[in-house]
């Protein structure tokens, strides 16, 4: 029996990148008969940047609907938000008290977040994985799915467990990451990561015709300039996204057509559009189904922080005995 947990930032519906790099993994884990999995929307985390809080509850609907329109059975796995578990707080303190404070310190993330908001460098950031470790740790999780940016984050929750056991006792197995070959999808500026800060996204609730533009104006092969110029379709960003999204004749022909010169950029990105669009509507339309019932998000999040709540409040009577905290 492995369990799981798995925290996302709650900036609303998610683009194609994560879903290929991080959900599609999630929906496999969550339906793996012996593993128990928790999927948290990170709200106290996402408020030590700059947000704007009458934004945040749609969000976390948006974020929710893409989810369990991804395929994500929340009867299989609890689906829940943070803050709505106190329990993160409190152990958060606690590991506060084990985590060394040079090591914070020297979190790249929080070197670079800090860069990012001269003008908000607040102790959130700098405590930022303590609270992670304490997602981690208060569902006793095994197994964390992380990508390469999270990593560091992760040894130091590893750390944080074994100091804690160290001094208090075996309370914590220390989570092991899992590194899933999952691709980076890059932007359609072809350059930079798929991000949505940087508006070089496709969501997955991306409407037909935003997608035909979006793909139109996306990256191609700087040195393929005539359409016969013979292409790569290796390198190429449009041939790449084909490999995702296009059914595997589409694909070939595509990949023969640049190679040979005998198709276009231009064709190639219109069968491109069309193949997204086809193996989004399904979860499109879920998702915006789902988000005009936002009573059924409720339901669906209440019963995951109940869930949660269950086994966060069973490690919580456990570690207050180990520290020996009055009763
Ligand atoms: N810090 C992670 C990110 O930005 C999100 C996160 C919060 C997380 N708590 C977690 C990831 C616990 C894995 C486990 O992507």
């Amino acid at each position: 029996m492995e369990t799981v947990l798995s925290g996302i930032q709650p900036s609303g519906g998610f683009h194609i990148g994560n879903y290929l790099g991080a959900v599609q993994n999630w929906v496999r884990m969550a339906a793996l008969p012996d593993y128990r999995c928790y999927f948290c929307i990170v709200d106290l985390h996402a408020i030590t940047q700059n947000y704007e809080p009458s934004a945040m509850p749609n969000r976390v609907v948006e974020l929710c609907a893409d989810l369990l329109a991804a395929g994500l059975d929340p009867n299989r796995s609890a689906l829940f938000v943070q803050s709505q578990v106190p329990e993160h707080t409190e152990l958060a303190w606690i590991l506060a008290t084990v985590t060394p404070y040079g090591e914070l310190s020297r979190m790249t993330q929080f070197k670079d977040k800090s860069e990012r908001q001269p003008e908000n460098i607040n102790a959130g950031l700098l405590t930022y994985p303590i609270l992670m470790a304490a997602d981690i740790l208060l569902y006793r999780a095994t197994r964390v799915p992380v990508g390469m940016d999270q990593v560091q984050h992760l040894e130091l929750a590893r750390e944080i467990a074994r100091r804690f056991n160290g001094r208090f006792g075996d309370t914590f197995p220390e989570p092991l990451p899992i590194h899933t070959q999952a691709p980076k999808i890059l932007g359609l500026d072809g350059k930079q990561k798929m991000s949505k800060s940087l508006g070089n996204t496709i969501e997955v609730t991306e409407n037909p015709e935003a997608i035909r533009k979006k793909i139109a104006g996306a990256y191609t092969d700087e040195t393929r300039l005539r359409k016969t110029d013979p292409g790569h379709p290796e390198s190429c960003y449009v041939c790449g996204l084909h490999n995702y999204f296009s059914p595997p004749d589409v694909t070939a022909r595509h990949h023969e057509g640049c190679r040979t010169a005998t198709l276009g950029c231009v064709d190639s990105k219109r069968a491109l559009a069309e193949s997204l669009i086809q193996y989004l509507a399904p979860m499109r339309e879920r998702s915006l189904e789902l988000r005009a019932h936002p009573e059924q998000i409720r339901e669906t999040l209440a019963a995951g922080a109940e869930t949660a709540r269950r086994a966060a409040r069973e490690t919580m009577g456990l570690v207050r005995e180990r520290l020996g905290f009055y009763r």
